[in-house]
């Protein structure tokens, strides 16, 4: 089992399918689960500062979220959101919405049960996220937190953007990652921060594959 954290842009969700592709390992986005939450909330025309209420809508949402490297599936009563769900409405709303304590709360058990399940089913998983080694994983044998500077980070996000053909700017992309780093950070229930036994890698100066080489190693060790 790998827990891999870190803020967004330095690469997490490539690493984290590859890896797992590697290992012949399950994989967890649970950022995924935040942002169909997130999705949900936006479409009851939640109001965000209610807490409350977001934590009512998202007690009662149905979704599923898939557990393949290669294009996990994300629902939503049924419906594919798996592109919705990346889209500037739930990434602005997202960090509000994960900040709810009770929100974390029903999907924190939630991934537990998934992992359990994923681990009893193939034998491994690689779970990606901002509290997988400190809160929903603290026992994983490998725990690995990603970094890279903000500018570097803003400049992969533009790109992914620009590439799912959505209008962007590296200021825009800038100011969001900015945005989502500081309230996700500062978040009073399971902020992101590295547990204290993550192995640091900084992404900014690497290439996807010298990542992977380097984190396989690790995990051929201790995964
Ligand atoms: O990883 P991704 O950028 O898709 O995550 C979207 C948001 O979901 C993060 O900015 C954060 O607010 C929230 N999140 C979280 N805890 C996790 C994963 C994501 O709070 N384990």
């Amino acid at each position: 089992m790998i827990a891999l954290d870190g803020p967004s842009g330095t690469g997490k969700t490539t690493v984290a399918r590859k890896l797992a592709e590697r290992l012949s390992a399950g994989y967890l986005d649970t950022g995924a689960m935040y942002r169909v939450i997130t999705l949900a909330v936006l479409r009851a025309g939640t109001d965000l500062a209610d807490s409350a209420a977001v934590a009512a809508v998202a007690g009662k949402a149905v979704f599923a979220i898939g557990t393949t490297p290669g294009r996990p599936a994300v629902s939503l009563a049924g419906e594919d959101v798996a592109a919705e769900i990346r889209g500037p409405e739930v990434s602005h709303a997202v960090s509000p919405v994960s900040a709810v304590p009770a929100v974390r709360e029903l999907l924190v058990a939630r991934q537990r049960r998934i992992v359990e399940d994923v681990v009893a089913e193939v034998g491994g998983i690689v779970v990606e996220g901002r509290d997988i080694g400190t809160v929903v994983t603290p026992d994983a044998p490998l725990k690995v937190f990603l970094t890279a500077s903000a500018e570097i980070r803003a400049a992969r996000r533009s790109a992914q953007d620009t590439a799912a053909g959505r209008d962007t700017t590296h200021a825009a992309a800038l100011a969001s990652v900015d945005r989502r780093d500081k309230l996700d950070s500062s978040r009073a229930t399971s902020p992101l921060k590295p547990a204290e036994d993550a192995v640091h890698v900084d992404t900014s100066e690497l290439q996807i594959d010298q990542v992977l080489v380097a984190l396989t190693e690790l995990a051929r060790k201790r995964g």
